[in-house]
C-alpha cells in the first residue's frame, strides 16, 4: 500500500475536488473550506488557503493552518487540518487537528492511520501537545483517537476533550 500526506498546494486538482463534492458540508464537528462545489472556485480558493498555512494575513482570532490530503495507492481518501497553535476557542471546541475519511473509503483503517501521519506533521513544527476533540457519540473517531495514544482530559457537554503527548 502506497501512502501520501500532501499539503495543500494551487496544483490540486480535479482528483481532490472529487473528494470534496464527496465529502459535501463536513461531518461531526468538522466543516469544509469549500462551500460551493464549483470547480473554478475550488482553485481560486487554494492560493488564500496557502496564505493561511503560511500564518500570511491571518483574520483577527485565526491561527496558522493547513490542510492536508491522504491519498492511498495515489487515490485521495481524507482531509485534514493542522492548527499551527491553539487560542481561547480551540482550546475548548476545534483543537489543533480535524479529519475526515471520503464515505466511500470508510471502514478501512485509513482514519486511524491518517491521525497518525497527521501526528508526525504536528510534531515537525513543534507541537508536543495535540489536542483534538470530539462529540462524544462520535464514536469512531474516539477509536481513532484512542488508538493513536490520546488521553480523556474531560467530557464537557457533550464534547470530549482529548490529548496526545507526541
Ligand atoms: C471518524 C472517521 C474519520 C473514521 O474514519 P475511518 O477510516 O472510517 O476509521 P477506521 O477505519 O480507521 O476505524 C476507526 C474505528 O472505527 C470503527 N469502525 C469503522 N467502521 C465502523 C462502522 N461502520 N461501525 C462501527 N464502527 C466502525 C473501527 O472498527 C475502528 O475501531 P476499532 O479500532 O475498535 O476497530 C470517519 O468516520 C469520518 O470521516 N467521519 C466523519 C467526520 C468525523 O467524524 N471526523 C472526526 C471529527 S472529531
Amino acid at each position: 500500500m502506497k501512502i501520501d500526506i500532501k499539503a495543500l498546494t494551487q496544483s490540486d486538482d480535479q482528483y481532490i475536488f472529487e473528494m470534496i463534492e464527496e465529502i459535501g458540508l463536513g461531518e461531526n464537528g468538522f466543516t469544509t473550506n469549500f462551500t460551493n462545489h464549483d470547480y473554478e472556485e475550488f482553485k481560486n480558493s487554494l492560493p488564500r488557503l496557502i496564505e493561511i498555512s503560511k500564518g500570511i494575513n491571518l483574520p483577527d482570532g485565526y491561527v496558522q493552518q493547513t490542510i492536508y490530503w491522504m491519498y492511498i495507492n495515489d487515490r485521495p481518501v481524507a482531509y485534514g487540518k493542522l492548527r499551527h497553535k491553539l487560542n481561547d476557542r480551540l482550546l475548548e471546541y476545534g483543537g489543533h487537528v480535524g479529519y475526515i475519511v471520503r464515505p466511500s473509503e470508510r471502514g478501512k483503517g485509513y482514519g486511524k492511520l491518517f491521525l497518525s501521519e497527521l501526528k508526525k506533521s504536528a510534531k515537525s513544527i513543534g507541537i508536543e501537545e495535540l489536542l483534538i476533540t470530539c462529540d462524544e457519540n462520535n464514536l469512531r473517531s474516539r477509536r481513532v483517537i484512542e488508538s493513536n495514544n490520546g488521553v480523556l482530559e474531560k467530557i464537557n457537554e457533550g464534547i470530549c476533550k482529548y490529548w496526545i503527548n507526541l
